[in-house]
């Protein structure tokens, strides 16, 4: 289990995070959704300490993490991130790729060779077949499409077998068939593996057909923390105060709620398809 207590982080006098509580159970698969400038990078990035923050802390199981490296080291061998753009070294295959998220497990010499051990390939191999990927195993990461190579993202931040998973904008420049497979697979595959998973968004309807648990950040504090059925119109002014029009929020949610079952048989026909 893994708590954030009290997370603050400020720039100067700007309060990104303000007093940010979450406690994340095992397995869970959480949304942040929220505007832009709402907080939610500074959120994820303070979490596995990219950034420092200025207050508050984070406590797995019970044990709090200081700074010191050993505790950072644990850390971010525990937390695997993925971001909006992939960063996947493209000219590696897309095999060499995933096991960059073994070398935290591996002698410096090893891992500057790149000699993976057997075990390290077969782990490797078994996270690429979590996002359907095997049968590009072999081919330059520059070759595949942008929704296959956040597909081989995922296996990457799998193949670290962390306990936690954070994503930030993970779909954002994809287009919307592509952006559910992608959370799809995300998702299933943290659930197979029981890994918990923090998950950043700006798109109502991705939130509302995804998340198990929204989070609603808006001006860096927590203006929601419950069930997607709990997300009415009144939750969603509270996210973007901007926007107050109650037949808009009606009717995009009316829609959310039909797209959301359409949606799903689509995805669920499309990995389907490429399993077979
Ligand atoms: N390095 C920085 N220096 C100063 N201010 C920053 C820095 N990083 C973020 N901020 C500010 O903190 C606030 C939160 O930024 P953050 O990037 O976390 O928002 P976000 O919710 O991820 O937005 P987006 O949806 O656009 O990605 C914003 O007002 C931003 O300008
Ligand atoms: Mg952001």
């Amino acid at each position: 289990m893994i708590e954030i207590r009290r997370l603050a982080k400020s720039y100067g006098s700007h309060q990104a995070l303000k007093d940010v509580s979450l406690t994340i159970r095992p397995g869970e698969f959480v949304v942040v959704l929220g505007p832009s400038g709402a907080g939610k990078s500074t959120l994820l990035r303070c979490i596995n300490r990219l950034t420092p923050p200025t207050g508050g802390e984070i406590v797995v199981d019970g044990a709090p993490f200081s700074s010191s490296g050993r505790d950072l080291r644990l850390l971010r061998r525990n937390v695997a991130m993925i971001f909006q753009q992939h960063n996947l070294v493209k000219r590696l295959s897309v095999l060499k790729n995933v096991l960059v998220g073994r070398m935290a497990d591996l002698s410096p010499v090893l891992s500057s060779l790149q000699l993976f051990p057997e075990a390290d390939v077969k782990i490797a191999m078994h996270c690429l077949e979590q996002v359907a990927m095997v049968h590009k195993a072999r081919s330059r990461a520059d070759a595949l499409s942008g929704g296959e190579q956040q597909r081989v993202g995922i296996a990457r931040a799998l193949a670290q077998q962390p306990r936690f998973m954070l994503a930030d904008e993970p779909v954002a420049s994809l287009d919307p068939k592509t952006s559910r497979v992608v959370l799809t697979y995300l998702k299933k595959s943290c659930k197979d593996s029981n890994i918990a998973v923090l998950c950043n968004l700006h798109q109502i309807d991705y939130a509302l057909e995804f998340g198990e648990r929204i989070v609603g950040l808006s001006g860096g504090e927590v203006v929601y923390d419950g069930a997607p059925g709990g997300v009415s119109g009144d939750v969603i002014r509270r996210i973007y105060p901007g926007l107050d029009d109650p037949n808009v929020l009606d009717a995009a949610q009316r829609l959310t709620e039909r797209r959301r079952a359409a949606a799903e048989a689509e995805t669920a026909a499309t990995v389907r398809e490429e399993r077979v």
